[in-house]
C-alpha cells in the first residue's frame, strides 16, 4: 500500500477530486481527516472509507475561518497522533467580472484561495517536522499555469498558489518536506458546473453548462474532460514516497491542455 501508516489530511474531501483522493488515500493505508464545509457529505465519505475497512475523520467547517483552517491539523494530531500530509484542495473560481466587480467577491476568492491554505500549512508544518519530514500538495489549475479571458482572478489566485509551492518547497526541502501542486484541467466535478456558468463569465447565448462542458471536452487533445480519480492518481504520487525527490513542481494533469 502506498500511504501504509501515513496520517494525513485532505480538504474540500466531501466531493469531486477530493473525495475521489480521500477514499484512494485510505484504501492505500492513510488515516484520513475529511474536511469539508458540506456536513452530511463530510460523513457519508467517511462512512464510505470506514465501510472499506479504512481510517477516516469527518472534520465539518468553513475554511475561510483562520480557526478552523488551524482547528483541522489539531484534531487530526489529536485524533490519529501525528501528521505525514496534507492534500490543501480547497478552492473557489471566484468571480469572472472585471468591470463592476464586487471587491468582497474579490477578497472572498483570494481567502479562500490563497490564504486559508496557508493558514493550514503554518499549522501542519511543526507536525511534519516532527515526523521528520512530510508532504504538503496544493491544488492550483491549468488557470495557474496560463492565462484566461474568462477568469483573471482565478488566475491570480491560482497562480499565487503556484508560487506558494514553489517557495515553499525551496524553504522547507531541507527539512524533507516536499511541497508541490496538481494543476488540474477541466474536471467533472459539481465546481466545473458553477465555473462555467457564473454571471459574467461570458458564456455563450444558447450554451448550456453541459454543452459547453462538452465542448471544452471536445477542445482538449484527449477529446475529454478528465474524472476526478485521474487527478486524485496524481495526488496520490505526489503524497507518497514514490515522489520522494519530487519538491516544487506544479503538475498539469489536463490531458495536454496546456503542452
Ligand atoms: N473541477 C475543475 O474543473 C477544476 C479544475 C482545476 C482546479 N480545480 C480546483 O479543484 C478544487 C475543487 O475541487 P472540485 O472540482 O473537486 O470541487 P467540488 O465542487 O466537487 O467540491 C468542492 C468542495 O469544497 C467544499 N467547500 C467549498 N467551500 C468550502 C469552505 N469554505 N470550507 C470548506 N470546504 C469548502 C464544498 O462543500 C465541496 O464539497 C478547487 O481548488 C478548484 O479551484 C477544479
Amino acid at each position: 500500500m502506498r500511504l501504509n501508516n501515513k496520517i494525513g489530511i485532505v480538504t474540500a474531501a466531501a466531493s469531486g477530486m477530493g473525495r475521489a483522493g480521500a477514499v484512494r488515500f485510505a484504501a492505500e493505508g492513510a488515516s484520513v481527516a475529511v474536511v469539508d464545509l458540506d456536513n452530511e457529505a463530510t460523513d457519508a465519505v467517511v462512512r464510505q472509507i470506514t465501510a472499506a475497512g479504512g481510517k477516516a475523520i469527518g472534520l465539518s467547517g468553513d475554511l475561510t475561518r483562520d480557526d478552523f483552517a488551524r482547528d483541522i491539523v489539531r484534531q487530526t494530531v489529536s485524533q490519529f497522533g501525528g501528521l505525514d500530509f496534507v492534500w490543501n484542495h480547497v478552492g473557489t473560481p471566484g468571480p469572472a467580472s472585471i468591470e463592476g466587480l464586487d471587491w468582497k467577491d474579490f477578497d472572498f476568492a483570494m481567502n479562500l484561495n490563497v490564504r486559508s491554505v496557508l493558514v493550514s500549512t503554518e499549522a501542519a508544518l511543526p507536525h511534519l517536522r516532527a515526523r521528520g519530514g512530510g508532504s504538503l500538495l496544493f491544488t492550483a489549475s491549468t488557470s495557474g499555469l496560463q492565462g484566461s479571458p474568462y477568469s483573471p482572478i482565478y488566475n491570480a489566485a491560482k497562480f499565487g498558489v503556484v508560487g506558494l509551492v514553489k517557495g515553499l518547497a525551496k524553504r522547507y526541502g531541507h527539512e524533507n518536506i516536499r511541497v508541490n501542486a496538481v494543476c488540474p484541467g477541466t474536471t467533472d466535478t459539481p465546481m466545473l458546473r458553477v465555473f462555467v456558468a457564473r454571471p459574467d463569465s461570458q458564456m455563450p447565448a444558447g450554451e448550456t453548462p453541459e454543452t459547453l462542458i462538452g465542448k471544452r471536452g471536445g477542445l482538449n487533445p484527449m477529446r475529454r474532460v478528465a474524472q476526478p480519480e485521474e487527478i486524485a492518481n496524481a495526488a496520490l504520487f505526489l503524497l507518497s514516497d514514490e515522489a520522494s525527490y519530487v519538491n516544487g513542481v506544479a503538475l498539469p494533469v489536463d490531458g495536454g491542455a496546456t503542452a
